[in-house]
């Protein structure tokens, strides 16, 4: 179908018998269980979740996997198959203020569920995964909640409906009050609640969801990822930023949160930033509901115009995105995709691309050519598939 070296989600039993390898050969014995979750691209809906608004995210085919195995003397041990640094301590000892550099998002997971309820043992934890650390791609999310996932197995408690919400919720605390990164949940969510073959539409007023079919071959496109290279770090003040900015709009308005604000009530806020800042909030959840129902129709064309306004938004009104974002966006339309736009939180991090299948070479080289001439580092390109929500492997 395509030359492009595209970074490949790899074949799950596969990388289950790489991560289950990487703890014998970590820990001596054989894991228990073994959770899997997947990374997301955020189809449209950005920096809505935290404004009770609308997203439609789905998940990647892309996946953390985590190897564990309770221990009965109460201690954690966390590796990972990527990163340098193990890390242990004991059961008691993972909350905020514990645990530092990536194992905070692990460890946070395992003390939010202790706060739950969730009787957690000690437990040797090995992780080893596909979602490109940093890219805007929820590698975050997919390791909280791939820990989540393999200790309610370890439990033996069955991942219904009711306990991936609680499991949700626990993640998000591990990501604010142990990593110290602002989330909105949808990351969580999506990696808890997806489906194969759908995108799905939240909204965090009622934190109801429902499926959007997202069947791209089939129409002969594909969703094309730009990973940027641009390093894109959430703890960084930039999200916190808007998260404030949107705050003080709807204080201002005295409205509880933005999800109920309209567009003539922003010509009511006094200062220019934080206006644009709510009239991307307010237009954005409109693009999410109109991009559902052209999604239905089948109407592509519709859904690549709300791409294009949602990066003009987040360009010029939210001012999260950057040159090479913006670089890859619109090489992207000029080469032929749909439509274009960043994905997650911005600052860098990926856009994403609807690209009819005859035109995705061109694009991807077009992207390439584009970062190269402006001396750019190279980027990496994925396909987003909707795959399956997080789960235990075999
Ligand atoms: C990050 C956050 C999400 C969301 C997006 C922006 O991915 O984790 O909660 O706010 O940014 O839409």
């Amino acid at each position: 179908m395509s030359d492009t070296a595209f970074v490949r989600p790899g074949v799950p039993a596969e990388l289950a018998d790489a991560v289950r390898a990487g703890f014998v050969e970590a820990y001596g014995a054989q894991p228990t269980v073994i959770g899997r979750a997947p990374g997301r691209v955020n189809l449209i809906g950005e920096h809505t979740d935290y404004n009770r608004g609308l997203v439609l995210p789905l998940a990647l085919p892309h996946a953390t996997y985590a190897a564990v195995a309770p221990r009965t003397d109460g201690r954690v041990r966390i590796a990972s198959a990527e990163e340098q640094s193990d890390w242990s301590g004991t059961v008691d000892a993972l909350g905020p203020g514990h645990v530092e550099g990536w194992a905070t998002y692990v460890a946070g997971v395992l003390w939010a569920m202790r706060e739950d309820g969730f009787d957690v043992p000690g437990m040797d934890v090995l992780v080893h995964g596909t979602v490109p650390y940093g890219a805007g791609l929820s590698s975050s999310a997919a390791l909280e909640c791939s820990v989540a996932v393999a200790t309610c197995g370890v439990l033996g408690v069955e991942a219904t409906a009711e306990v991936r919400r609680r499991l949700i919720d626990a993640c998000i605390r591990a990501e604010t009050e142990v990593a110290g990164a602002p989330t909105g949940g949808m990351d969580q969510t999506i990696s808890l609640l997806a489906t194969a073959g759908a995108a799905l539409l939240i909204d965090f007023d009622d934190h109801s969801s429902r499926e959007v079919p997202l069947v791209l071959e089939p129409a002969g496109l594909a969703l094309l990822v730009t990973d940027t290279r641009v390093s894109h770090a959430l703890v960084d003040g930039g999200y916190a930023a808007r998260r404030a900015d949107c705050e003080t709009a709807a204080a201002e308005l005295g409205l509880t949160s933005l999800r109920q604000a309209t567009l003539a009530d922003l010509d009511r806020l006094s200062d220019e930033r934080v206006r644009r800042r709510a009239k991307h909030v307010v237009t954005e959840n409109d693009r999410v509901t109109a991009a559902g129902e052209a999604l239905a129709a089948g109407d592509w064309a519709a859904v690549g115009t709300l791409m294009r306004d949602s990066h003009v938004s987040m360009r010029d009104d939210f001012e999260i995105s950057c040159d090479e974002l913006d670089v890859a966006v619109t090489t992207a339309v000029e080469a032929g995709a749909i439509g274009a736009r960043m994905t997650g939180g911005g600052f860098g991090g990926s856009a994403i691309a609807l690209v009819p299948l005859d035109r995705l070479d061109a694009v991807v080289q077009a992207i390439d050519l584009a970062f190269a001439g402006a001396a750019f580092r190279a980027p990496q390109h994925l396909l987003a598939e909707p795959g399956p929500a997080a789960g235990l492997a075999t």
